[in-house]
């Protein structure tokens, strides 16, 4: 490992490259001895995409959802379609090639299911079908609740995992609902076209939908027009990483520097394993705090939009900049960013997950 990456960054060796359309390949690792590559169906990995990027850096570090699900596939499995003038999936879906090792930062991210539904609504467009099957699978395997999944592509070309889809359909015959939408034959979906396709919700039908914004605000008025309850209407966005989550741990210190740890607030807090007790100061990020005093806080885009620092706040109150990421259910039930919490209270009590 390169000494300037961060302590959680591991080699993962890929073991498979499968072409799943033209623009779209798998790429498949073996899975690291030990839990730290555990992981929820519908979490991502934060790859170093080799080469040199047109900003100069050695790197991209980009997210990509673990197409794999937990439980039923032995490796790690990501699917990667390539962005028209993108650096990262141009250069994975051109050069990835068995026994190529990229560094990979662990499983993260909040777009798992987690609010106990007794039916699911999934909606995919194009690439965001990469969480949402292991979802899918997970589901199909593991409960007893019906699934309905709207995917949508530009034409049947260039719908992954076609084959694997209309398999599990017919393995699972009424109990997994399965409508393409093909843009080719039906044009751009909207709301009330996609909202005809759902079927009456549960009081716990809950919904998971990723893709293109314009097309999860379209799904996300349809899931509330047939009725779901908005604290059950989960999205994931694509984008890329602005910051680096591989270069050398960033100083957390707030210019100025911290304040002293006398004006401090007290937080015990809950990771791996271990219970530590910081001073935290007031100008300062929790995840700051803790990368300071040398403890392995999970982190991805320090940018407060992946969730990959999410911790439970347990007591006290904490004041968050950004949150473009947790939904409120999240909220409610004491999720916080690490990344853009301050302290709001003396004594406060955080548990990472
Ligand atoms: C949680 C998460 C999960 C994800 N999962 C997946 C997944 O499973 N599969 C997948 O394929 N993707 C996934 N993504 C998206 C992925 O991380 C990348 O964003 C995507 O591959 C594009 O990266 P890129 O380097 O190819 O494109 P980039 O180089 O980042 O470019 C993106 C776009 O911006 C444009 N652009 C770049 N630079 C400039 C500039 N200077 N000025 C103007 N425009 C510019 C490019 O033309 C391109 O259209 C995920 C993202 C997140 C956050
Ligand atoms: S590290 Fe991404 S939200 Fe905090």
């Amino acid at each position: 490992m390169d000494p300037s990456t961060p302590a959680q960054s591991h080699p993962l060796e890929v073991i498979d490259v499968i072409e799943e359309t033209a623009d779209a390949v798998s790429l498949v690792f073996a899975r690291p001895a030990g839990e730290r590559f555990d992981y929820l169906p519908g979490q991502f990995l934060t790859l170093r995409v080799p080469g040199t990027p047109e900003d100069g850096t050695t790197w991209a570090p980009r997210c990509y959802s673990l197409s794999s699900t937990p439980g039923i596939d032995p490796h790690l499995q990501v699917t990667v379609k390539r962005t028209a003038g993108g650096y990262a999936s141009n250069w994975l879906c051109d050069n990835a090639k068995p026994g190529m090792i990229l560094e990979s930062l662990p499983p993260g991210g909040r777009f798992t299911v987690r609010d106990s539904p007794d039916a699911l609504v999934l909606f995919a467009a194009g690439s965001g079908i990469t969480p949402v099957i292991s979802i899918l699978r997970a589901a199909l395997a593991e409960s007893a609740v019906p699934v309905a999944l709207v995917y949508a592509n530009r034409d049947r070309g260039s719908v992954v995992f076609d084959a694997a889809l209309a398999e599990l359909a017919g393995a699972y015959g009424e109990r997994l609902r399965l409508t393409h939408w093909l843009e080719s034959e039906r044009g751009l979906p909207n709301a009330a076209a996609l909202g005809a396709l759902l079927p009456a919700p549960t009081v716990a039908t809950s919904a998971y939908l990723c893709g293109p914004a314009p097309f999860m605000d379209c799904a996300t008025e349809a899931a509330a027009a047939a009725g779901i309850d908005g604290a059950r209407i989960h999205r994931e966005a694509f984008s890329s990483l602005t910051g680096d989550p591989f270069a050398a741990t960033p100083s957390g210190a707030p210019a100025g520097g911290p304040t002293s740890p006398d004006g401090a607030a007290t937080a015990t807090v809950g990771l791996n394993g271990e219970t530590t007790v910081i001073a935290w100061p007031r100008d300062q990020v929790l995840l700051d705090a803790l990368l300071d005093r040398g403890l392995d806080a999970p982190y991805v885009c320090r940018e407060g939009n992946c969730g990959g620092c999410a911790f439970t706040l347990r007591r006290g109150e904490v004041h968050m900049l950004v949150n473009d990421t947790l939904d409120d259910y999240e909220l409610g039930n004491g999720v916080r960013l690490a990344c853009q919490s301050l302290p709001r209270a003396d004594d406060l009590e955080v548990e990472f997950d």
